[in-house]
């Protein structure tokens, strides 16, 4: 080893270790700074431009030929993982109409993996079962009834399992507060057809079930089969330690009804800004950007990149959801390695976070919490506004996806280690 060398491989050293001790002494502004218009524009892009981002639709290609473009226009390699995926789709908006004792329509939503009724509809009595657990279930005669059920407690697919074991031949869901209902999922394609309504819809129809019968007529046509979707990759190969990867990255796809600017354009911005952020400088270990495909019908994307791991995946950064609301750092299981060092980066650049567990919701993490790895998961909270039309880019805050990316990428570059 010659002399100059040696000062350099020391001083490499000596700066790892810094970076393992989580000590101040790496300077934040060896990043450059992240750019809130640059962010804003990816999310314009994907929820203006390209809009709903369903997976297995065209609007999902065109999200992920966005996103790799983006990245190659950063200098990464970029690959396209295809996975394959049970699609659903809603051939039409779903009806149901009160046809006794009075005339009403209703606003439902198909839930995502509902089968169709027929054709021409269905029309039965409707049964109120609460929240559609076994117990609620016990002892009520469901055949050829429509059952109405209240959302929350259980899973969707539970409560519309439960009812149709029990003889329902369609399900109706409330919602469990005011406004219009997100759409929800049912995980895999359900015996019997479910909607989900308003709140105040469901309490009109408990208050008409007080005086008697009522008959309601339904319709919902929906579609499945399989269907190919994308991870796209970019990756920034590791200078000593290639095979061990860091992996940063956001779902890009959206549910049918929604452009999806905070659940997910937030996120997928600010994994493009932090693949800038880090596009010149080395890392010691390999770092995957990653937009994810089909996480809104159930994970699906990250659960094949997690399995089917292409190297040794030492920490994922997931950011879902950066646009608006107070800047959290956490994740969903224990393992709090990864959240110290958000925590501390985020110290490191003047930005206050808080610390938080996510429950009663799931994201890309969750996959490669199962295969133990360490996760950080940036969040700005819950949004009444996502799965609805609603969450359109107007709604999000620039400078907060900005500083998703900032403590992203050096939480990244902090665990990838600098390398040369
Ligand atoms: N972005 C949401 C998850 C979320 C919602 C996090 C609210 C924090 C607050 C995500 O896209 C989503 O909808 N996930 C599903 C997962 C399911 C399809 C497996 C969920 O949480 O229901
Ligand atoms: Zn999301």
């Amino acid at each position: 080893m010659k002399p100059n060398e040696r000062i350099v491989m020391s001083a490499s050293i000596l700066l790892a270790a810094l970076m393992l001790t989580g000590a101040a002494a790496i300077p934040a502004q060896t990043l450059p700074p992240a750019s809130p218009t640059a962010a804003f524009a990816h999310v314009t892009a994907l929820s203006q431009q390209i809009g709903t981002r369903l997976a297995g639709t065209q609007g999902d290609t065109r999200g992920a030929e966005y996103i790799a473009d983006q990245l190659r226009q950063l200098g990464y390699t970029v690959q396209l993982q295809a996975f394959p995926f049970r699609y659903f789709e809603e051939l039409q908006p779903p009806s149901v109409t009160v046809v006794a004792p009075s005339a009403e329509k209703l606003n439902p939503l198909t839930m995502e993996y509902s089968a169709s009724t027929p054709a021409g509809g269905l029309e039965a009595e409707v049964v109120a079962v609460g929240l559609g657990r076994p117990e609620d279930l016990n002892g009520k005669r469901l055949e050829g009834k429509i059952a109405l059920v209240q959302r929350g407690e259980i899973r969707f697919t539970d409560k519309v399992a439960n009812a149709a074991a029990a003889g329902a031949i369609a399900v109706i869901i409330y919602n469990h507060q005011p406004g219009a209902p997100q759409i929800g999922t049912l995980i895999d394609l359900s015996r019997v057809p479910a909607v989900i309504i308003p709140l105040d819809e469901g309490q009109a129809l408990l208050r008409q079930l007080g005086g008697g019968p009522v008959r309601v007529r339904m319709l919902v046509r929906t579609a499945t089969g399989q269907r190919t979707s994308h991870n796209v990759i970019a990756i920034k190969r590791g200078t000593r330690s290639p095979n061990e990867i860091v992996v940063v990255g956001g779902h890009r796809d959206t549910v049918h009804v929604s452009p999806g600017a905070n659940d997910n354009a937030s996120g997928t911005a600010a994994v493009l800004e932090a693949a800038r952020l880090l596009a010149s400088t080395p890392t010691a270990r390999t770092i995957h950007f990653i937009g994810f495909g089909a996480e809104e019908l159930g994970l699906i994307g990250s659960r094949f990149y997690a399995q089917n791991p292409p190297g040794r995946i030492v920490g994922m950064v997931n950011m879902d959801m950066v646009g608006r609301g107070p800047m959290q750092v956490g994740n969903s299981n224990e393992d709090n390695t990864l959240v110290e060092i958000g925590e501390r980066v985020a110290q490191r650049l003047g930005i206050r976070v808080s610390r938080f567990k996510l429950r009663g919701a799931a994201s890309d993490h969750f996959n490669f919490e199962a295969i133990g790895v360490p996760t950080l998961f940036i969040h700005t909270g819950d949004d009444p506004a996502i799965h609805t039309p609603n969450d359109t880019a107007d709604r999000v805050d620039p400078a907060l996806i900005a500083q998703a990316a900032s403590i992203a990428a050096a939480a990244a570059l902090q665990v990838a280690e600098a390398g040369r």
